[in-house]
């Protein structure tokens, strides 16, 4: 048995990181497990981790995927860091404990495999973004941006048609198996999945549904509610200031996005992250940020999820507790 001491301070290679997912699970076999659930353009499987405890309640999940958009280094670089967080924690403290017990989780370390690997080529290829699909006909560029590419009123802004556009959407909704991954396993699993995590960078933000059309969703009080409290848990720890708004607000108007799909389809909290910085290092942010980063967005993460667990479990912590005080109350009459 081969201890893998692994970096959480560097970027890592697309390998590097395959063989560290494989690793999660020999390390933790009681309570992760990989699943494969897509393959990429150039026949990478697309893994998540799953983490949880088995219960024989019926349980409900949370969704997180990193690296949809290639040159995004720190987004894999935060899954990674949340799920080594996650599992050093769930056996000493018992808040962790009980969501391991009520929630699984649904890791992607990098949806965009192929994207991921072009932009680790060579300086020139570093700020790919797209997936690695030829463009349609006679174009002779490369990739559509899976992030404009999803069932979402595809098309209609913030998009190109152009095949060479870093924001090409692609020929049709879904065009990209990446994407159809993703749809296949929310659509398959929307009764269960309470939250939408899909992580970005740059620019400090936490974007809230919807990003195009211009319109609100009804737990849109809610979900600013719970994005605020998610960037005052963030600027507690380094003093970061995250933004949250929904993108016209604050960035511009764009269709065919996961969020707003996950939104869409019925998952009542979907937020995008965008992690730092705020355009001084954007896409190369170095690897001495990589810690604080991910320290400030993993408690980012956890407000938002403790937020949602404690909403959809509260009945039955209830019960739990008026159990316990109806077990004592009984024991004292005696
Ligand atoms: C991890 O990587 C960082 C950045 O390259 C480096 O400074 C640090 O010394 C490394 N840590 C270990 C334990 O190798
Ligand atoms: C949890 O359940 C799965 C599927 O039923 C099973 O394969 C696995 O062994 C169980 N793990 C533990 C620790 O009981
Ligand atoms: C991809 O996953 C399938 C199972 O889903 C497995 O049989 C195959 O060996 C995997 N391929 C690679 C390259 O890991
Ligand atoms: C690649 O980029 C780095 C950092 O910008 C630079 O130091 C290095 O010289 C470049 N290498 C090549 C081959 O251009
Ligand atoms: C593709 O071919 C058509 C006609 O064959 C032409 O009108 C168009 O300009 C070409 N597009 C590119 C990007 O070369
Ligand atoms: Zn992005």
């Amino acid at each position: 048995n081969t201890v893998l001491v692994y970096n959480y301070t560097n970027y890592h290679t697309m390998d590097e990181i395959s063989d560290w997912i494989q690793q999660m699970e020999k390390d933790h076999p009681d309570v992760v497990s990989r699943m494969v659930y897509g393959t990429t353009y150039e026949k990478r499987n697309i893994t998540l981790l799953k983490i949880g405890l088995n219960n024989t309640m019926p349980k409900k999940a949370i969704w997180m995927d990193c690296g949809i958009h290639a040159r995004e280094w720190i987004s894999p670089a935060f899954c990674q860091h949340f799920v080594k967080e996650i599992l050093g924690s769930y056996k000493t403290d018992g808040k962790m404990r009980k969501m391991f017990k009520n929630l699984d989780f649904y890791i992607t370390p990098v949806l965009n495999m192929d994207g991921y690997v072009y932009s680790w080529k060579d300086n020139s290829t570093r700020l790919w973004r797209k997936s690695r699909s030829p463009g349609p006909g006679n174009c002779t560029c490369f990739g559509t941006d899976l992030n404009r590419n999803f069932y979402a009123n595809w098309g209609m802004v913030g998009i190109s048609r152009n095949c060479c556009s870093d924001i090409y959407s692609g020929e049709r909704a879904l065009s990209e198996p990446e994407a159809k991954a993703v749809t296949d396993f929310l659509s398959a699993n929307r009764n269960n999945i309470l939250c939408f995590l899909t992580i970005h960078s740059h620019g400090q933000l936490i974007l809230v549904p919807y990003g195009y059309p211009d319109i609100i969703p009804p737990n849109y009080d809610e979900l600013m509610q719970v994005g605020l409290a998610a960037a005052k848990a963030i600027k507690d720890v380094h003093g970061m200031d995250y933004t949250v708004e929904t993108p016209p607000n604050v960035l511009y108007a764009n269709s065919g996005s996961s969020r707003d799909f996950a939104r869409l389809i019925g998952i009542p909290f979907s937020f995008t992250f965008e992690l730092r910085d705020k355009g001084q290092h954007g896409f190369t942010l170095p690897e001495a940020q990589i810690q604080p980063t991910c320290e400030e967005a993993y408690q980012g993460a956890l407000s938002i999820i403790t937020y949602v667990h404690d909403k959809t479990f509260a009945s039955a912590a209830y019960t739990e507790t008026a159990t316990l005080w109806i077990t004592l109350w009984a024991i004292l009459a005696l």
